[in-house]
């Protein structure tokens, strides 16, 4: 099913000069990026955007980090695409990820991960929202 999902260049990739490598990771998965922005979160909006999280360990340091540096927010589609995208972003911890995934070829540790995406469709709405307005997204 065709389907949309929020991602996020985070900062230690940006820093990296990283997005291009990442994108075409992402477009040689069969995603396409219908919305892209390269924005520098507060660490209110951080906060806001992670609350789901506000009562984890890691809580700050995330908010901290990913208000470090720029962020690239996008929008992909295609066939499963919240599923497909988190296949090619790999695990969480990089220590875990599966060769070829992003977070094995480019993360630095479990906080500086290189990407986000959404984990299910419901919440990849409410993310995309987080971020874009429906004009700014062009399928
Ligand atoms: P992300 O997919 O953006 O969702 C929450 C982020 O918190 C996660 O990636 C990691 O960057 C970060 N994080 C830091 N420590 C942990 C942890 N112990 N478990 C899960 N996420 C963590």
């Amino acid at each position: 099913m065709t389907e949309r999902t929020l991602s996020i260049i985070k900062p230690d990739a940006t820093r990296r000069n990283l997005t291009g490598k990442i994108n075409s990771k992402i477009e040689e998965a069969g995603l396409r990026i219908i919305a892209q922005k390269r924005v520098r979160l507060s660490p209110a909006q951080a906060g806001k955007f992670y609350a789901v999280h506000k009562d984890r360990p890691f809580f700050s340091e995330l908010v901290e980090f990913m208000s470090s540096g720029p962020v690239v927010v996008q929008v992909l589609e295609g066939d499963d695409a919240v599923s497909k995208n988190r296949a090619v972003m790999g695990a969480t911890n990089p220590a875990e990820a599966d060769p070829g995934t992003i977070r094995k070829e480019f993360a630095v540790s479990l906080t500086e991960n290189s990407v986000h995406g959404s984990d299910a469709t419901e919440s990849a709405a409410v993310e995309i929202a987080f971020f874009f307005a429906d004009v700014e997204i062009v399928g």
